[in-house]
């Protein structure tokens, strides 16, 4: 029996005969020649034949293959140094070769696309070698995010989607029906992480979360996946030491498992490699002193009008980008303003207009990677601020009963799964961060 096997594993079959089955990603012909790269997910390997070696009706069917027609081909498996491919190297000479589907012609050319003709077809888009990498790289990420988390100690505790109640703003809410009630789709698992540690000490959830952002930017999506832990006694300042020490795991070793995809790519890998302990730290108003800087420093007053700032606000792209481009690593952001941020938010003893918050800025033009702080475990300071923000008491009743049995000190963190994949991809744009884009403007495919 000829053996069925992954391109990935071509190295290990050299000189036999074995089956591949897949798709043709691409082919040429030179008079009795015929080469067709043939993808099956875990590679692509270049197959030949010769006309006067092929059975004439199998040079025929090999002839008439169009893009994307899906087959099985059985061949010698040889090395050769020239040959193309993932992972290239081998090539197959082919025997045999069977039609399974043979396509119609395909919407996607090797010729250019625009964005939305490619989002329209981003099922079938999702076979192209580049967004193929993207999508690898991307689980390894996640993958990377759960091996240190669960090596840490941090257990694995899922949230619930369908929502009762607001987790972050209220007004990028997506309301459901629930059975005639109202309802809302998670924007967050925090609010559960912070009864889930009282059970079991570090835990971390990790799923879709929602956002009816209004904006469109190259940083939003309204459904996006984030990992969120949160660790019970942990100050501002061990939930940054832990940060750093995640990300840099995450990065290192996304590197190493995921070189020849970044390689496809095209990322420069330089600036990703300096992502190691420790990250620089500065306060919000820092922050704001060396934005002033950048202002004072700029000619172009386009750029200095976008670079202003005024205390008490949030930072936009601009921002961000201007705060991490001064710095050679990802850096935290601490104390922000309490009114530009989430009502859960540890006021600052003395200083309660400032929260015992952290934002991680990604450099490159990513911005927020993460975002966290240490909650208020005050039952009154936390009513107080539940009736501030103007939020319904009793949907946070079980929220405020936290503090109630046994409350602790405690701090915790949402990092966004796209926002990594585009940094460490190098992606102009998150919506080829994640397989299928929930936007403003896109819910298809
Ligand atoms: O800063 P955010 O809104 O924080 C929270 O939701 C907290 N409850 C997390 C926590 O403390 N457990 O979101 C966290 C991260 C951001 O830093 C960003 O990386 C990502 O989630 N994010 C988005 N990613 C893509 N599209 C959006 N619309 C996003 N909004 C936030
Ligand atoms: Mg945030």
């Amino acid at each position: 029996m000829t053996p069925v096997i992954q391109i990935a594993d071509i190295a290990n079959y050299d000189g036999q005969t074995v089956t591949i089955r897949g798709w043709l990603y691409n082919s040429t012909h030179k008079g009795k020649l015929i080469f067709l790269q043939i993808r099956d997910g875990t590679g692509i390997v270049q197959c030949v034949l010769f006309q006067r070696e092929a059975p004439p009706e199998i040079f025929e069917a090999a002839l008439n293959l169009t893009q994307e027609s899906s087959l099985t081909v059985t061949g010698l498996a040889r090395a050769d140094e020239r040959a193309p491919g993932i992972p290239g190297k081998f090539e197959i000479g082919v025997k045999d070769l069977h039609v399974i589907q043979l396509a119609e012609p395909y919407p996607i050319q090797p010729k250019e696309h625009g964005i939305e003709f490619l989002m329209d077809h981003r099922h079938l888009w999702v076979r192209s070698s580049r967004q193929w990498a993207i999508l690898r790289v991307r689980a390894t990420i996640i993958k990377t995010i759960r091996d240190w988390l669960d090596a840490h100690g941090y257990l694995l505790v899922d949230t619930p989607i369908i929502s009762p109640a607001a987790g972050e703003e209220t007004t990028t809410l997506f309301g459901i029906d629930y059975f005639g009630a109202q309802a809302y789709l998670a924007q967050t698992g925090q609010l559960y992480n912070e009864a889930n540690i009282a059970a079991f000490g570090k835990v971390y959830c990790f799923g879709p979360t929602f956002r009816a952002e209004k904006s469109k930017t190259r940083r939003h999506l309204s459904e996006f996946w984030m990992c969120e832990p949160e660790m019970a006694f942990f100050t501002l300042e061990d939930l940054m030491a832990m940060e750093e020490a995640f990300i840099s795991y995450i990065i290192q070793t996304t590197l190493q498992e995921r070189r020849e995809e970044l390689e496809m790519i095209g990322r420069d890998v330089t600036r990703l490699q300096n992502v190691t302990p420790p990250f620089p730290r500065i306060s919000y108003d820092d922050a704001l002193d060396l934005l002033k800087q950048r202002r004072e420093e700029t000619d172009d007053p386009e750029q200095k009008a976008l670079l202003e700032m005024t205390w008490g606000t949030d930072f936009g792209s601009p921002h961000e980008t201007a705060i991490a481009e001064s710095f050679d690593k990802p850096v935290f952001v601490y104390h922000y303003p309490s009114a530009a941020k989430a009502f859960y938010m540890t006021p600052v003893e003395g200083r309660p207009e400032v929260c015992r918050s952290v934002d991680l800025l990604a450099p490159e033009g990513y911005g927020e990677i993460t975002g966290g702080s240490e909650r208020i475990f005050d039952v009154e300071l936390l009513e107080q601020r539940v009736a501030e923000i103007g939020l319904p008491r009793e949907a946070y009743a079980w929220y405020l009963d936290l503090r109630r049995f046994g409350g602790v000190p405690h701090a915790g963190f949402g990092l966004g799964l796209e926002r990594m994949v585009a940094w460490v991809c190098g992606l102009s744009h998150i919506r080829e961060a994640v397989p299928y884009p929930r936007t403003l403007t896109r819910l298809y495919p």
